[in-house]
Formats: C-alpha cells, structure tokens, sequence
C-alpha cells in the first residue's frame, strides 16, 4: 500500500465491463465517485457489487474499460500500490496476535520506525473507539469489536479510499443499527472516500450520499437516498427499495387510474399502460364514508411510533402506515375504512 496522504480520492469508471468465461457480471458500468463521498452499490446477490469494488481494489484484472482513481488510471496496478484499502465481511484476524499486532499487520508494507509504527496504531484505534484494548486477543471481542479491529487495520494506512464489502453482514440488527451510525461518525472524522457494499436497502438509504442500484451488471439507478427513494425511475428499483405498494394503472395525460380511481398527477409520463408506487407513509385513511375508495382493514400491526396496516380494496392488499396519536378511525381487523390517495402520494413508472 502507497503512503497517501489524507483526503478522498476520486474514482472514475468508465466503460467497465468484466467477464467470467462467457459469463458477463458487468456490462459497461460508467461512474463517478467524487472525492470524500459515502457511496453505496446496493443490489441483488450476484449483481456483481463485490466484482465492482474487487476491480477498484486490484484483486481482478482490469481487462475491459477503465478505473482510475484521481486520475491515475489502475490497469496494471498491484493492489497496495493503489491508494485504497478493503475491510471484507469476514474480518480475517489473525487470532494468535493482540488487536495492537492486528493492527500493525496492515503496515507490513509500509517503511515506518517502530515509535511510528506504534503511533499510528494508538490513532487508528482511537478512532474506533478500541483505546484500552491493545493488548487482547481477537476471541476476547465481541462481534463488533472484532469489525472494529478489521476497520482499524485499514485506517493505519491512510487510504484515500476504503472499500466496504457488507462489513456488518455478520452482526445481529441491532449491532449492525449501533456500527452504522459509528461507521457515519468515522467516515465524517476520516474525510475519506468510502465505496460501501450492501443489498439492505434501508442500511445504503441511511448511511449514503449517493447509491447505485445494480442489477445484474448494470446500474439501475443512482443518485441521493431521497431521489432514489422518492424517485425510482423503474419498478425493478421500486420494487428493491421495498416501496411496498406498486399497483398495475392505466395513464392518460395529466392523470392515472388506479384501484378505479382518476386521480391527477403532475409528473409528465407516457401515456398507456404503467405501474404507481403508493407510498404506505402517505396513504391516508379516514372513515368509511369520507371517500369514495372503500377497504377493509386486515391486519393492524402496532410498531411504536408508526401502526402498519394492511387494508383490502378489491383483490389488492394495500399497506398503510399510521402515525400514532393522530386523528383517524378506530383501526380494528375487518372494520370498513375509507382511503385517500393524494396526488403527492403516487409516482407513476414506466411498465
Ligand atoms: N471467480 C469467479 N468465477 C466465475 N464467476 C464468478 C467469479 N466471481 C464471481 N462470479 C460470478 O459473478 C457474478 C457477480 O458476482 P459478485 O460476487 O460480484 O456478486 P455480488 O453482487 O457481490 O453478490 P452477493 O451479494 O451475493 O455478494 C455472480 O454471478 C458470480 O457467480
Ligand atoms: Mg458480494
């Protein structure tokens, strides 16, 4: 590994594509990544997520298209000569040594004194928060102490990027909640380019800047978690980000019809055919004779703050979240309920 000094670096791919045999996994994958940004790729098991960060890093010949990581192009770049390190979801510690010699590990390349050397392991695992305990053995750690291990390894060196393939796979949810707003906090601190690894969609929305949503070799979609997330330009990303309520319609100019209902929409679209996604977070529901769309309330599901809803309406079940405290009909299984679908509340998407 390069010494480096601090700061992001910028990864540019152009025209990537990678075969295995005459098995394609990417197909001509054009992105920018700027320099200090946390980016996601998010899809699918097989997509080829960790084929992408596995080019970036150097671990797979680089054969069609480019990668060049501020500006320098990698095509024949061992991999610690790159200016990039990769925290894998199996942490890969060595269990006989101490979390200090762990640490140390990653600066076998790197040509520093001792007290140097010591230095920079005291820093590295200071900012994840393991001070104290230098001298234990990996077995000695929790879960996410040992990831934490795993993620000070990388650090010691600097990088101007770190690549994050599922990092927190192997934790219980509540562990994994814990570590991603640590892993927020330390990329904030760090001021690196972060290239994260996930296909839980909730965990790329939340931790992101920007994603990518793959799908069998090509990006889908890209953008913030808020475009992406109100925005999905095809049901397949609707679909993956768990947008829950993704109804067959007809559209004719300026409006949709859906569950029997015109309802108008601003967002230009072709007419024919099409898909809505009806937020669940945005579906009101009112009493039966409030409105002229009428369901049946089938499962009631109580989860703190928000009350999730199941309501029949012909042969589709629609989901509904409720805030609770705020005005509305009683919710019993099997009462009859009006809803209200607002215009703000459906994205119409091509077929
Ligand atoms: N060394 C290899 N030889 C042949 N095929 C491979 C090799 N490595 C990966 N593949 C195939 O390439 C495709 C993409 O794999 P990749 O590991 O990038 O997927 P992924 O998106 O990381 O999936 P997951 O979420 O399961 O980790 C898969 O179909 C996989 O079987
Ligand atoms: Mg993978």
């Amino acid at each position: 590994m390069a010494e480096q000094a601090s700061g992001g670096g910028r990864i540019e791919l152009t025209a990537l594509s990678k075969f295995y045999g005459n098995l394609q996994v990417l197909n001509s994958i054009d992105l920018v990544i700027e320099p200090g940004e946390f980016f996601s790729l998010l899809g699918p098991s097989g997509c080829g997520k960790t084929t992408t960060l596995r080019l970036i890093g150097g671990f797979e010949e680089i054969e069609h298209g480019s990668v060049r990581i501020d500006g320098a192009e990698m095509r024949g770049v061992a991999p610690e000569k790159r200016p990039v390190n990769t925290v894998f979801q199996s942490y890969a510690l060595f269990p006989h040594k101490s979390v200090a010699d762990n640490v140390a590990f990653g600066l076998r390349f790197v040509d520093c004194t001792k007290a140097e050397a010591k230095r920079r392991v005291g820093e590295a695992l200071e900012l994840v928060r393991l001070t104290g305990y230098e001298q234990r053995r990996p077995h000695q750690l929790s879960g996410g102490q040992q990831q934490r291990v795993a993620l000070a390894r990388s650090l010691v060196l600097r990088p101007k990027v770190l690549l994050l393939d599922e990092p927190l796979g192997a934790l219980d949810a509540k562990l994994r909640r814990v570590l991603q707003l640590e892993l927020r906090q330390l990329h904030r601190e760090v001021g690196i380019t972060f290239v994260y690894v996930t296909h839980d969609q909730e965990e790329a929305l939340t931790m992101s800047d920007r994603l990518a949503v793959m799908d069998a070799g090509v990006i889908r979609q890209l953008g913030t978690p808020r475009e992406v997330y109100d925005a999905p330009s095809s049901t397949y990303v609707a679909d993956f980000l768990g947008l829950a309520n993704l109804l067959p319609a007809m559209a004719t100019a300026g409006q949709v019809e859906v569950l029997g209902q015109q309802i108008a929409v601003d967002q230009s679209h072709a007419v024919g055919s099409c898909y809505v996604v009806l937020r669940p977070e945005r579906l009101r529901i009112v009493g039966p004779t409030a409105s002229a769309l009428r369901g049946r309330v089938e499962t009631v599901v109580f989860a703190g703050a928000l009350t999730h809803v199941h309501v029949a309406v012909g042969d589709q079940t629609l989901q509904a979240m409720v805030a609770n405290g705020s005005d509305g009909p009683a919710l019993a299984e099997g009462a009859e309920v009006g809803l209200v679908i607002g215009p703000d509340s459906l994205r119409v998407l091509p077929n």
